[in-house]
């Protein structure tokens, strides 16, 4: 008989969808102690009981306070915008709820470490979700780095393109504003790609940087126009421990890319590919291959020894983007059981916010910053 694990979910919009979803699938998919119960949906607008009714949620409230305080519920989920992350997430662990949260996980290192002290005083688990961790091909590419098959790493390329708000006539949304989402392209888009970098690379040590923002107002939805304060675009260098060097750019300005995460790593011995539109593929190129065939050759990632796989579907069979959501979800309910640590969680987050505290630096010095150590 599976353990019941009741979540109140906060937040659903785009993530709330997400992250629904991903807690109606995965125990039909994947084997865990615990079955999740969607208990209580959570948002402002006047849409949450059609949203609560749809994604199969028992109950919803407009008040965050009463899921943390709910006494039903063991695990909170977070999926609203920044600002809000840090005093949630901390009044979820010191009611005693295990705590899921979106990324980035707060709006400076400070409020991360903070909720680092929370969670960790409090003994509950913690995850932060940097879902693209959990894509069959990246877990393939860690995997390989890790075996050695690309030598000694030398360079980390990192660049994530959107286009949403192109359109200088988009009107204003909570993404622009400063005080509620800390920063633009930078940290929505960067916080996934210095998260994969320190996953499969290691720490990064210094950054120099730049940022822009190219439309500097916003048709307000409440009439006169808003400034915005967040980047459109940035552009940052990296130094990581290992010597190894990294070259990151983020932008939500970029016409015709709608969500081009990719990454591209070089070593001794070989280099990986891996563009989140062919999100079932890896390229790869071998030093030591046959010289006469040597050349990059793309990996489908589908077969049951990599990883995931062997609970979806035949070889070929492909996977999308919310499966990171269900992969996500099965790592943090197998950490329960196992009475483990969650990966990616609030330490990693800590690690990603300190980085990008450093790249806001590095703008606003126009010089190389250090990143501070620790966890
Ligand atoms: N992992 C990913 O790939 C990914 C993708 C998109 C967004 N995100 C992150 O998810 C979070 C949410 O982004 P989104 O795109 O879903 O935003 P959204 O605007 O679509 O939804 C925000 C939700 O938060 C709710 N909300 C806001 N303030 C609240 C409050 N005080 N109390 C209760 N509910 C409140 C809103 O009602 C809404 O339901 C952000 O941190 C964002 O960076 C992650």
């Amino acid at each position: 008989m599976k353990q019941p694990l009741r979540f109140g979910l906060i937040g659903h919009k785009f993530m709330g969808k997400a992250h629904s979803q991903a807690l109606h699938d995965v125990s039909f998919f994947f084997e865990a102690r615990f079955e999740p119960v969607r208990a209580v949906l959570c948002g402002l607008e006047d849409d949450l009981p059609e949203a609560a009714a749809r994604y199969g949620w028992q109950r919803w409230t407009h008040s965050w306070r009463e899921v943390v305080a709910d006494p039903e519920i063991d695990v909170v989920v977070i999926a609203t915008p920044g600002n809000t992350h840090c005093e949630i997430a901390i009044a979820a662990a010191e009611a005693g709820r295990h705590v899921i949260c979106e990324k980035p996980l707060a709006l400076d290192a400070e409020q991360a470490a903070r909720m680092c002290k929370a969670v960790e005083r409090a003994g509950v688990k913690h995850l932060v979700n940097f879902n693209y961790r959990r894509v069959p091909a990246v877990q393939l590419a860690r995997q390989l780095i890790e075996q050695g098959r690309l030598g000694e790493i030398y360079y980390f390329r990192g660049t994530y393109w959107q286009d949403w708000p192109l359109d200088p006539a988009f009107p204003f949304v909570w993404r622009f504003d400063k005080a509620i989402a800390g920063a633009g392209s930078m940290a929505d888009k960067g916080s996934h790609l210095v998260d994969l970098a320190l996953y499969l690379v290691g720490d990064i040590v210094e950054v120099a940087a730049t940022t822009e923002i190219f439309v500097r107002e916003r048709p307000a939805p409440e009439g006169a126009a808003r400034r915005v304060t967040t980047d459109d675009a940035a552009a940052f260098l990296a130094r990581f421990r290992s010597g190894a060097i990294g070259l990151f750019g983020t932008s939500r300005m970029s016409a015709g890319h709608k969500n081009a995460l990719g990454f591209e790593v070089n070593g001794s011995r070989g280099s990986l590919i891996f563009d989140l539109e062919r999100l079932n593929e890896l390229q790869v190129y071998f030093v030591g291959d046959d010289r006469a065939a040597r050349g990059f050759r793309t990996i489908m990632v589908t077969e049951p020894v990599h990883r995931y796989v062997d609970r979806w579907w035949p070889p070929g069979h492909v996977l999308g983007w919310e499966h990171t959501f269900i992969h996500q979800y099965y790592e943090f309910l197998h950490a329960l059981e196992t009475d483990t640590l969650p990966s990616p969680n609030f330490h990693d987050g800590l690690k990603v916010q300190r980085v990008l505290d450093a790249v806001e630096q590095a703008v606003a010095e126009k010089r190389w910053i250090g990143v501070p150590e620790g966890t």
